[in-house]
């Protein structure tokens, strides 16, 4: 099986540029159908979820191209509802087209959404949401079917505040009759900036403090252009690394404002962070101790979505740590391979104790997941021999040209070359890490 290879125990010195955020993008893509025009996306990131949309996007009947960094959608003539299999099951991402084709099309047919393997990963808060705004919904096996010529606007509550339910009902509600109130909804800073989209292209939407969103139906939306924040998770992937390694990582455009918790915690390890402007540095040259526990939850509470890559950094801190996660009730796969890399990890449901060591070893080892994927990498930056990560492609999901990046830093990872129908794939996007042979730095 493809692997790539990371020789570890070296400090990893310099700055990254963080890309735009994928759990912001992948939403807006959905919402670009809702307006028979041209909707632009600033530091769109290329990544494979991102180029999954786009082949989405095309087979509904949208043109979609790159303007440098910035991604253009024209949604002026959609052929089709239905959404192609093979396409709709690659992502989680997908079932948000549900909102949008209801609200466009007043139909759709599409696949049960794929993505990284959590945990059952429920659809029923969609479904609901999307019933209450009047739309008939069939599932079958195979698919969803869905139609709703006019939705009407109406109260729902969500019984969890679910980021892709909050995202499927304001997308279906922008265009329906009415007024929409979704209490309880997410309030992750992805949903802000979804809401912050639509605004632009002309939607009616009040976020009010206690976690409601109110949207007035609109009849018309417009073309717009719309500036995407820096990715969260992965600005503290990067933060990890540079403390994993004992060394120092900047990284620049830095969303603090939606990093308090993730910040907090890495000063509860003894992290030196130092912020400068935009910038923000963590300095991994002191140690880092355990944390008594650390805690996932919706936000503003400590993201799920960085819970594996704190568990490798856990895996060598000095002293004992305890993680709970309390989202995905299948989050901790991570916990195995890094175990054959000799953490001492022990599981018991949704609770992890952890005792660092002060190195760990490198191995062979899967990854299963995007966050995992992520979490070995750190792991065999750390690791001192060789590591070798299959299942390593899921990272592609979510980090543009991570192993440049992390060779730039000084990692010293090989990868193998990718065959000639993989880079194809890519169609015509400058080729990312992993889609062509790179050697080890230096
Ligand atoms: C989004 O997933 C993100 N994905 C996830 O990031 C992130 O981990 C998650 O939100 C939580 O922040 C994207 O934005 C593409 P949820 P989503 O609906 O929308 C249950 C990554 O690595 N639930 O908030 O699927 C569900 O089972 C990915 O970038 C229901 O029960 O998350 C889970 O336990 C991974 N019924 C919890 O809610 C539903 O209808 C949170 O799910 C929907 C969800």
């Amino acid at each position: 099986m493809e692997c790539i290879e990371i020789r570890g125990g070296k400090p990893l010195y310099g700055t990254v540029k963080l890309q735009g955020s994928k759990n912001a993008v992948l939403p807006m893509l959905a919402g670009c159908i809702l307006h028979p025009g041209v909707s632009r996306l600033e530091h769109c990131p290329r990544i494979r979820d991102v180029q999954d949309s786009i082949r989405l996007l095309e087979a509904l009947g949208c043109r979609v191209w790159w303007e440098g960094s910035c991604l253009a959608v024209d949604a002026s003539r959609i052929c089709t509802w239905k959404i192609p299999e093979e396409i709709g099951a690659r992502m989680r991402s997908s079932i948000l087209f549900l909102g949008a084709l209801l609200g466009r099309l007043g139909k759709a047919c599409l696949p049960y959404p794929g993505g990284c393997v959590l945990g059952a990963r429920p659809i029923d808060l969609h479904l609901e949401g999307l019933r209450k705004l009047g739309a008939r919904i069939e599932e079958s096996a195979s698919c969803i079917r869905a139609e709703g010529e006019r939705l009407r606007g109406t109260e729902i509550s969500l019984r969890f505040p679910s980021v892709g339910a909050t995202e499927n009902i304001l997308l279906a509600a922008v265009l329906a009759d009415g007024e929409t109130v979704i209490r309880n909804a997410a309030r992750e800073p992805e949903i802000g900036e979804l809401c912050r989209f639509l605004q632009e292209k002309g939607a009616d939407i009040r976020i009010l403090p206690e976690g409601e969103i109110i949207i007035r139906g609109s009849a018309r939306l417009q073309d717009s252009r719309h500036e995407l924040a820096a990715d969260r998770i992965v600005a503290g992937t990067y933060l990890l690394a540079g403390a994993v390694t004992g060394g120092r990582v900047t990284v620049e455009r830095m969303p603090f404002s939606h990093m308090e918790a993730v910040c907090e915690v890495l000063k509860e390890t003894g992290i030196k962070l130092e912020k400068n402007g935009a910038s923000l540095t963590a300095d991994g040259s002191g140690g880092y101790c355990g944390i008594e526990l650390l805690e996932t939850a919706p936000y503003p509470g400590f993201p799920t979505d960085l819970q594996s890559p704190m568990m490798t950094l856990l895996s060598t801190a000095r002293g004992t740590s305890r993680i709970r996660e309390n989202i995905f009730e299948s989050r901790f796969k991570i916990a195995r391979q890094l175990q054959r890399m000799g953490a001492d990890i022990t599981l018991t449901g949704r609770e992890a104790i952890i005792c660092g060591i002060p190195k760990l070893r490198g191995a062979e080892v899967e990854a299963f997941e995007l966050r995992g994927a992520a979490a070995l990498v750190l792991a065999g930056l750390q690791a001192g021999g060789v590591t070798k990560i299959s299942g390593y492609r899921y990272i592609y999901r979510g980090y543009e040209q991570i192993f440049e990046s992390l060779k730039e830093l000084g990692a010293d990872i090989r990868q193998e070359p990718v065959s000639q129908r993989r880079a194809a794939f890519v169609k015509g996007l400058p080729e990312q890490a992993g889609t062509q042979s790179v050697t080890a730095k230096g």
